[in-house]
């Protein structure tokens, strides 16, 4: 079956076909609108500019991977587009436009939750991987762990109790000149640097808890950058990249570590723009070789927001009989 997915819950607009049937997981197109350097210049996502970006870009991409696949729109069994969580006025044009084609055309239609889409991108990316396993999500709006019990139901076990790892990255990368969104270029940064020159606090809470908090290592990393400035002292970024980076890996890995033993899983799967992160993916490969678990991660591409993601999930929402009418909404919140 050839599925069209759409994703709009941020700034990127992206539009895929997908086949997926018994044993066939295989991305025919995925085409991604990104509206970055327009945010770029406010330093962070303007919702009211994202929403009217969308709209100019999602007819066109749409139908820019139709013709990448070679397959036509009445060939496309399943349109599924994100439906929550994410901006609400970026969710509301892609929502939309696809309750719209997918009436238009007589082609059902799913709304998909977006924390689920970054899951499946490891079933694109790994035609063996079935669940149950453990899911890591860790992008700029989450870091959960989850009990991925079946391909459409995911229990979390924890996550951040504020900021999101992504959020911790672009913030003190801003502060330190880096470009937004800083993810990628912190990542760079910190090979350069000592992971100890910096004492900050650890995002892992104390205790039995599965639970992150990243205001406290923000925090710090802002007091350290106020004093050397007051001070007169120089900063060397590098050695800050290096040393905040190092904390955000172990806490994330230390408490993904524990989710692994406490539920007896041998599998990692790891979702979300911050699985990009080189450091981050070394340590959980280590981590899930001492524990003898098998390690996914999908390859970059498949890492930040894109439409073969949602596109994968939407298809196992449709095997259960998920659909949606017209009455689909969209929604902020998870
Ligand atoms: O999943 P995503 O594309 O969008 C959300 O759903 O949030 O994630 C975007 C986040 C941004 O915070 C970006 O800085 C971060 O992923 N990111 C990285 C890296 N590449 C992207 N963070 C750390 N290291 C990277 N290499
Ligand atoms: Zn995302």
């Amino acid at each position: 079956m050839y599925i069209l997915g759409l994703e709009s819950s941020c700034d990127e607009t992206s539009a895929a076909v997908v086949e997926m049937s018994e044993g066939v997981r295989k991305i025919k197109s995925n085409i991604i609108a990104s509206q970055i350097d327009t945010h770029r210049l406010y330093g962070g996502v303007v919702p009211e500019i994202a929403s009217r970006a969308h709209i100019e870009a999602i007819s066109r991409i749409t139908y820019e991977a139709l013709e990448t696949a070679g397959v036509k729109l009445e060939d496309i069994g399943l349109v599924a587009v994100t439906s929550h969580p994410g901006l609400i006025g970026a969710l509301l044009v892609g929502v939309n436009f696809a309750k719209s084609l997918a009436y238009a055309n007589k082609i059902p239609l799913v709304g998909v939750n977006h924390i689920k889409g970054h899951i499946a991108a490891n079933y694109l990316a790994f035609s063996e991987l079935e669940p149950p396993f453990t899911a890591l999500v860790v992008s700029g709006g989450h870091t959960s762990i989850y009990d991925a019990e079946n391909y459409t139901s995911l229990k979390e076990i924890g996550g951040t109790r504020d900021d999101a790892a992504g959020e911790a990255f672009d913030k003190i990368g801003r502060v330190i000149g880096l470009p937004y969104p800083a993810g990628a270029a912190m990542d760079k940064l910190a090979c350069e640097g000592g992971k100890n020159a910096v004492a900050l606090p650890s995002p892992a809470l104390a205790g039995d808890t599965l639970d992150f908090s990243f205001s406290g290592i923000k925090t710090a990393a802002l007091n350290y950058l106020n004093s050397a400035k007051q001070s007169g002292a120089e900063v060397n970024r590098a050695d800050l990249a290096a040393s905040y980076t190092e904390k955000i890996v172990s806490a994330i890995v230390k408490k993904t570590e524990a989710a692994l033993l406490r539920s007896g899983s041998k599998k990692l799967a790891v979702a979300g723009g911050v699985a990009a992160n080189s450091h981050l993916r070394a340590a959980l490969e280590k981590m899930c070789k001492k524990q003898g678990a098998e390690f996914y991660v999908p390859p970059i591409s498949l890492c930040g927001d894109n439409a073969a993601m949602i596109a994968a999930a939407g298809y196992y929402k449709y095997l259960d009989g998920k659909t949606a009418d017209t009455s689909l909404n969209a929604s902020a919140l998870d």
